[in-house]
């Protein structure tokens, strides 16, 4: 049988609010045209993140009645750490809150003002920390990664000419590289994978210039999925096997559990070095809480010890990599302007190309947000010069699609509702901006259709 299907079958549903078009348009008249400000109930396929928003098993409601909820040293904490010892083999492993929270406290300990940190794409609240640190977060994804419509099995791999260039330079200018990063999969370039072979790459260079080397893991089992699909030499190897190698090859991770840790609240922060690692603990004491819970319940522990597990299962890898192809691949068929290949965890429309006549101005890709949603109640994230302002290369949407948590035939329903988008093309109007805060606006923004 050629047919990929959902390996698990369903045993508590959450209805959906069904509404109408109408209803929709009043319902994104008082949102302000923002989708942040929606109330969920009224949206009823949320697309927004792929973050904290997956259906969690049946395993993991039965590991958080186990949850110990003792100060220190529970069961709880035993069994993640387990777990992670297994799969990253780092010497420190700390829990935290999410992601952001790891890397605000690896940064405030390794980074000082002026220093540069390179990777193949930072995401957003990473490089919002880089930057509180003082430091600089630069950028080298191939060039390849940046064309939406460029077929490449890799296009998360960092340019690893240009990261020499970029410590050597440095060097020479007085900068300092304290750490190299990489982001698997690359979530601001199209969740692209990263090839084997060039983390191995970066590895040599991090030994070459003695610069430590720190994974952002967070879709860590969708990036060893790609490998094991797209690497000679590896598709006889094991998902695990193949993550075990990847943090084999660098120093430490951040890793942010609400993407394939399978679970609604949690990260992981982990590196080998000790004197890093006491100051890392005492930041972690002070901001998050002791160092076996960091800022968690005991049975959030227990649920990212078998997410983590669970993430790593082929049936699973199989399907989830499969579902997302199947709705880029139909829309691509279609002629509608999606980012090709396919990513692991969602589906990023080209808004520039979508809505030609929507100058950038007027935020192509906000308004093809709102028109999504207007047809069909379906809530995706606009990417692009709402986000990053005048620097955006790109108006991207992203379709988010959470962990084992929509049907193929909602899916059906989100290509069908796009589909229909794109026939109607021409009638979709531009946005203005009414009212925006100081910083980070795409989350409050106020917008209104432009007549
Ligand atoms: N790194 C990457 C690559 C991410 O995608 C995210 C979050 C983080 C770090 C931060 O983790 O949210 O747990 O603090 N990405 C979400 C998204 C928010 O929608 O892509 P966090």
């Amino acid at each position: 049988m050629k047919t990929i299907i959902e390996p698990f079958r369903i045993k508590s549903v959450e209805p959906l609010t069904m509404t109408t078009e109408e209803d929709r348009k009043e319902l994104l008249k008082k949102a302000s045209y923002n989708l942040f400000l929606l109330p969920s109930k009224d949206v009823m396929i949320d697309l927004l993140t792929d973050s904290g928003t997956g259906a969690m098993s049946s395993e993991q409601w039965a590991a958080m009645m186990r949850g110990d909820e003792s100060y220190a040293g529970s069961p709880s904490w035993f069994r993640f750490l387990a777990v992670m010892n297994d799969l990253l083999g780092y010497s420190h492993i700390l829990p935290t809150h999410q992601g952001r929270a790891s890397e605000r406290i690896l940064f405030s300990c390794m980074l000082k003002p002026n220093d540069l940190v390179p990777s193949n794409t930072h995401f957003d609240t990473t490089r919002a920390n880089i930057e509180a640190s003082g430091a600089e977060a630069v950028d080298l994804v191939i060039k390849e990664g940046t064309d939406p419509m460029c077929i490449h099995p890799f296009k998360g791999n960092m340019d690893l000419q240009r990261l020499r260039n970029c410590i050597v330079d440095g060097q020479k200018s007085g900068r300092r590289v304290p750490m190299i990063m990489v982001t698997v999969t690359n979530n601001s370039g199209g969740g692209q994978p990263v090839s084997m072979e060039n983390i191995l790459g970066i590895h040599k260079i991090s030994r070459e210039f003695g610069i430590p080397f720190f994974i952002d893991a967070c879709r860590f089992a969708e990036n060893a999925w790609f490998i094991k699909e797209r690497e000679a030499g590896y598709q006889h190897k094991t998902p695990k096997e193949i993550a075990k190698e990847m943090f084999s090859l660098a120093d430490g991770c951040t890793i942010s559990a609400k993407k394939d840790g399978m679970v609604n609240i949690g990260g992981v922060l982990a590196m080998n070095d000790d004197v890093l690692a006491q100051e890392v603990q005492n930041s972690l004491i002070l901001t998050e809480g002791f160092l076996t819970y960091g800022g968690l319940a005991g049975r959030d522990l227990d649920a990212m010890a078998v997410g983590f597990e669970e993430v790593l299962q082929e049936d699973y890898l199989r399907y989830r990599i499969a579902s997302t192809g199947f709705v880029a691949n139909h829309l691509h068929q279609k002629g509608i302007p999606v980012m090709m290949p396919p990513g692991g965890h969602a589906v990023y429309l080209d808004a520039r190309k979508f809505l030609p006549h929507i100058p950038l101005e007027q935020y192509p890709g906000q308004a093809l947000a709102c028109a999504i949603y207007l047809k069909g109640g379906i809530r995706t994230c606009e990417i692009g010069t709402v986000m990053f302002g005048a620097a955006a290369k790109m108006d991207l949407v992203r379709l988010a699609i959470p962990r084992r948590t929509y049907t193929q035939s909602q899916m059906e329903y989100v290509i069908e509702a796009i589909e229909e988008v794109f026939q109607e093309r021409q009638s979709i109007r531009g946005v203005r901006i009414e009212w925006q805060p100081k910083a980070l606006r795409h989350f409050t923004a106020k917008f209104a259709p432009v007549s």
